[in-house]
């Protein structure tokens, strides 16, 4: 139910490129960077307010209108497939401070009874959080949803709770969905997508593949 669709005809169109398989590296990671910046100006539309300030243009004084907010933003980069992602949401928030979180699927121990995986956690830095923030956690890719629910106890442990706490993914599957609003209720999921199901490797179908493998690869 915290669940949000990014519906911008932009977003959708730069997500289908990525899914095709005949993106090669170079334009994949350059979709994935685009994308970040249109997530980035939809939660800029849907989650921000502006406020009124006066401004001097060369001619005279006049009302213009500033994002509140807008410096106090911190975006949180999952390696390492959130990486371009993120340098497309940094063009809509230049002056965000930034966590980076190494967490990812053990693949080799397998899939355990209830779906999920193992996540092995390499590398935590996260900056302070205060209670006026927008958090943006991102990763293109939320398939069991192992990997946010490990990123988030990171993040919400010892943190005061923040304005808006944000899991910001390109495709979801519905069972990742499902668990992540399930422990944490306090998170907005956004999505561009909400594919179909996830196959027995814990890949989302239809999906984009391996985000990692195709951006660095
Ligand atoms: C992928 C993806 C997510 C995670 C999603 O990363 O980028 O981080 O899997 O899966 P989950 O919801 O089932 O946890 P991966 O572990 O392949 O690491 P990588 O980004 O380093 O390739």
């Amino acid at each position: 139910d915290n669940a949000y669709l990014i519906t911008h005809g932009l977003a959708k169109d730069t997500l289908s490129r990525l899914r095709d398989v005949e993106t090669e590296q170079v334009s994949f990671r350059k979709g994935l960077v685009k994308l970040g910046r249109i997530c980035g100006y939809e939660i800029i539309d849907g989650r921000m307010e502006t406020e009124y300030v006066e401004i001097e243009t060369p001619l005279e004084q006049t009302m213009g209108e500033r994002v509140r907010g807008l410096d106090d933003v911190v975006i949180i980069n999952v390696l390492r497939a959130a990486t371009p992602f993120v340098e497309g949401l940094l063009k809509a928030f230049p002056r965000a401070r930034q966590g980076v979180i190494s967490a990812s699927r053990d693949e080799e121990a397998g899939r355990a009874e209830d779906g999920s995986f193992p996540i092995s956690v390499d590398y935590v830095k996260l900056p302070e959080i205060h209670e006026e923030d927008t958090v943006i956690i991102a990763d293109p890719m939320l398939a069991t949803g192992s990997t946010m629910c490990t990123v988030l106890e990171h993040v919400v442990e010892n943190a005061v709770q923040p304005e808006n706490l944000i899991v910001l993914s390109a495709v979801s599957a519905p069972e990742g969905l499902l668990r992540v609003n399930d422990e944490f209720d306090e998170a907005d999921l956004l999505t561009v997508s909400i594919d179909d199901h996830l196959d027995d490797d814990g890949f989302i179908v239809p999906g984009l593949g391996d985000a990692g493998d195709r951006a660095f690869r």
